[in-house]
């Protein structure tokens, strides 16, 4: 996937935008994620914890679900900002839900310095995924 550098930078802003938004008290770790819909309109999501430790979810799977939320069902890219010195890739629980609505999606992890930017197909992050072929004949 070939994505234009405005709406690269546009998703940056708005994952860094997002992850103000945090709540993330118990990590002091803030991400924020946005996602580029099949509609090409944008939508974020920051972590959000809880002093359940467990029920804390992830600032990817806030923006994706920001999107389905809205109708979107694919994703293009998703772009996470950590305000870190080493771009952080998704969680496992992540990369399945990217998995469900992106399995071509770029993924790009984004921090302050532009030189430490890394970017991942989702194949690469999850290879053999289980997804929503797997369940054909059971549903
Ligand atoms: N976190 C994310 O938001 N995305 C990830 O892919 C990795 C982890 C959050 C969860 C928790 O609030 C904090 O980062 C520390 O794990």
């Amino acid at each position: 996937m070939t994505v234009p550098t405005p709406t690269l930078d546009e998703l940056k802003r708005r994952a860094r935008e997002a992850a103000a938004q945090a709540y993330a008290p118990y990590s002091s770790f803030p991400v924020g994620a946005a996602v580029l819909g099949s509609n090409g309109e944008i939508y974020a999501g920051a972590n959000v914890e809880n002093a359940s430790f467990g029920l804390t979810i992830c600032a990817e799977r806030n923006a994706i679900f920001q999107a389905v939320a809205q109708g979107v069902r694919r994703i293009e890219v998703v772009v996470i900002y950590t305000p870190t010195p080493a771009a952080a890739p998704p969680c496992g629980a992540c990369r399945q839900v990217i998995h469900e609505f992106g399995p071509d999606a770029l993924i790009v992890c984004c921090t302050d310095d532009a030189t430490v930017e890394r970017r991942y197909t989702l194949t690469e992050l999850l290879p053999g995924a289980f997804g929503p072929d797997h369940l054909a004949g059971r549903r």
